[in-house]
């Protein structure tokens, strides 16, 4: 593949710096091996999350001089309500300060205790949210997951699954279907129109509310616009739109495909709904022109929608990302082929068979990548996913092992990706040598972000 080149030129800098070896060990040493505790000044090149993490652009900059902080009706509040209706093809707007608000909002108020929730995957603070309000998610990938093809649309839902699903524990437990475009937590993959549209047939033939987790939606037109036939001639907004369209809904994290440092949204199309949000909106967010954001903040995300659908940023995002998934693949580490929109899934499980998934392979692989390169991923294997269901206490392992390397949107250049596979190119070659982890202290829910953990001493079995 050819070198990705950026679409943009740079106009502002932010210094990064690269640790010394002997500080690396000590700081997630310090952090308790946990790659949230570390201080971003102690990162060289951060792929935690590309959520809120992105440049803005010159537009977007120059909107946030136009802010207008007035409490009720400002400027910026139409501007984004206007560009959200178009987009999400939807009646009523709710802005709030992330993605995790609008899932709490919806969820309180749609679900009673014992309800299910199916998705093509939860994303952890979507899941979260549900059990949180006594609900039970229902993760159902499509089956070519797991197979070895390329085939592009590996985020779809599980369509045959999610219908026997229903009928099972009958359409009344069933108070909403929600697909999560793209499908981050199996790598960011794409969920075609085709699928949508099959996932919108089950809801109407049995009256069930159909939601987008809409935080990548961009992303996701990008690769029905590539990839699925039939819409190679459409414009990104139009595929967006006819997609977000078979919704009744969407909860929306901005700091993705808003292109923003922060904020998100609710869109529904049901004034019923809309009024009961908007009581709970206002209970625990803000007014409902503002709900927890600042004036400039709206405009921000308002010009970053659009910028967002941008054909040409989609090009160099998609080719960037898939860039980065050939080198370390090249490297030697397996990864989640093809790659998605957003990031590059290092596959711990397959990498280091060596340490089982109740010692938490990815953490491994993440933690030896900030000691080798003070180089930030994520786990999202059984540290994130595994754990005990407070319903019902049962223990359970995530099906992957995986390390996420999101790449936050217009930020790094191909230099840092290089960089990156040079890192993981010495880790491979001294792979045997990694250990596993053990939890030494750990919250209810989403532990993950504030869990400490321990090296194991020895490998459970010899080193491969
Ligand atoms: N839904 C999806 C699919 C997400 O990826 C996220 C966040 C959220 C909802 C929650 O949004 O952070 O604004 O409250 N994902 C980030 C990530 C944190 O790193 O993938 P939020």
């Amino acid at each position: 593949m050819k070198r990705p080149i950026e679409p943009f030129r740079i106009k502002m800098t932010e210094p990064i710096s690269l640790p010394s070896e002997k500080e690396r060990v000590k700081y997630i040493e310090e952090a308790g091996y946990n790659i949230f505790k570390i201080r971003a000044q102690d990162i060289f090149v951060d792929f935690l999350t590309d959520s809120g993490t992105g440049a803005m652009s010159q537009q977007q900059w120059a909107g946030i001089m136009n802010g207008d902080e007035s409490y009720a009706g400002g400027r910026n509040w139409f501007h984004f309500e206007e560009t959200v209706k178009d987009i999400f093809q939807k009646k009523y707007v709710l802005p709030c300060h992330q993605g995790r608000v609008a899932e709490n909002l919806f969820f309180s108020s749609i679900l009673k205790k014992g309800d299910y929730v199916p998705n093509n995957t939860h994303f952890d603070t979507t899941r979260a949210n549900t059990m949180h309000k006594g609900g039970i998610p229902v993760d159902l990938p499509c089956k070519e997951l797991n197979d070895d093809s390329e085939f592009r649309f590996k985020g779809n839902f599980d369509t045959e699954g999610l219908e026997s699903f229903i009928n099972k524990v009958g359409p009344d437990k069933v108070p909403v279907v929600v697909i999560t475009v793209t499908n981050n937590s199996v790598g960011g993959l794409g969920v075609s129109m085709q699928n949508v549209k099959e996932v919108r047939r089950i809801c109407d033939k049995y009256k069930l509310l159909l939601f987008f987790d809409a935080a990548r939606f961009a992303e996701n037109s990008y690769f029905i616009k590539k990839y699925e036939p039939g819409y190679e001639d459409h414009t990104i907004k139009s595929v967006a739109q006819e997609m977000l369209g078979y919704g009744d809904g969407a909860m929306m994290s901005a700091k993705k495909d808003g292109m923003a440092n922060m904020g998100g949204f609710l869109a529904v199309n049901d004034a019923e709904l809309a009024g009961r949000l908007k009581e709970l909106l206002i209970l625990i967010e803000g007014f409902p022109t503002y709900g927890g954001l600042n004036g400039r903040d709206l405009e921000a995300i308002a010009i970053g929608l659009k910028e967002a659908l941008n054909e040409e940023y989609l090009a160099y995002r998609t080719d960037h990302i898939a860039y980065f998934g050939e080198i370390l693949q090249e490297a030697g580490c397996p990864i989640i082929s093809p790659t998605g929109g957003h990031a590059v899934f290092l596959d711990a499980g397959k990498l280091l068979p060596h340490i089982p998934a109740e010692q938490f392979p990815g953490q491994s692989l993440t933690v030896e990548l900030y000691r080798k390169g003070a180089i930030r991923a994520v786990e999202i294997g059984s540290l994130m996913f595994g754990g005990e269901d407070p319903n019902t206490g049962e223990k359970f392992t995530a099906k992957r092992e995986l390390v996420r390397l999101a790449v936050p949107r217009r930020m790094y250049t191909v230099s840092h990706l290089e960089y990156t596979a040079e890192i993981v190119a010495q880790i491979v070659k001294n792979k045997g040598s990694l250990k596993g982890y053990k939890i030494v202290e750990e919250p209810k829910y989403l532990r993950h972000f504030t869990c400490r953990l321990q090296e194991l001493v020895a490998n459970p079995v010899s080193a491969v």
